[in-house]
């Protein structure tokens, strides 16, 4: 028989080398320059920058990410927009999805220890109601924890539900989130 992963979900993760003094002074700027946005899946007190991506400081990090997706898939994209979120202790983002873009994506510049993971959720209802044998097959499991690591960039189709989990550390998590829209 021919099995076919009908609404199939991929997610892609691995490390990338990209400035993380650059994107640490990107915020510190930002916070300077109040240049920072109303976040609203944020639970408790975290920093978001506004769009980053049109500054020319930032084409050589964009570039990399692009070419990292290229490099994978074989599919051109364009980051429409990126900004970094600061997580003190105890902040979390709700689940939410990124609307009007294709691909979404997270780079980790730093993850003290227990600062929470990015958890994706199944978008099939059904699997939330049912009982769950994801011993079986990924396609039934609730949802799906991805450590935070510093150094690893995580890709995700847009519309997948997803939230991170707490941040327990007293020092903060800090990282770089982005669109990416086929050309
Ligand atoms: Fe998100």
């Amino acid at each position: 028989m021919i099995r076919t992963d009908l609404f199939a979900t991929p997610i892609w993760q691995g490390p990338i080398k990209l400035n993380n003094d650059l994107l640490v002074k990107f915020f510190n700027k930002a916070k300077e320059l109040n240049y920072l946005a109303k976040n609203k899946s944020s639970v408790n007190g975290s920093e978001q920058t506004e769009d980053i991506a049109i500054s020319k400081e930032f084409s050589d990090t964009k570039k990399r990410i692009e070419y990292m997706y290229y490099q994978e898939t074989g599919n051109k994209v364009n980051m429409g927009n990126a900004w970094i979120c600061k997580n003190i202790k105890g902040s979390m983002n709700e689940i939410h999805v990124h609307g009007n873009t294709d691909i979404s994506g997270v780079y980790y510049i730093e993850t003290p220890e227990n600062c929470g993971g990015l958890v994706f959720r199944n978008p099939n209802d059904c699997v939330q109601m049912g009982t769950r044998h994801f011993e079986k097959d990924l396609c039934w499991m609730g949802s799906y924890i991805i450590p935070a690591e510093k150094g690893k960039i995580v890709f995700f189709p847009a519309h997948l539900p997803h939230r991170t989990q707490i941040n327990q550390n007293e020092k903060p998590r800090l990282a770089l989130s982005f669109n990416l829209r086929y050309i």
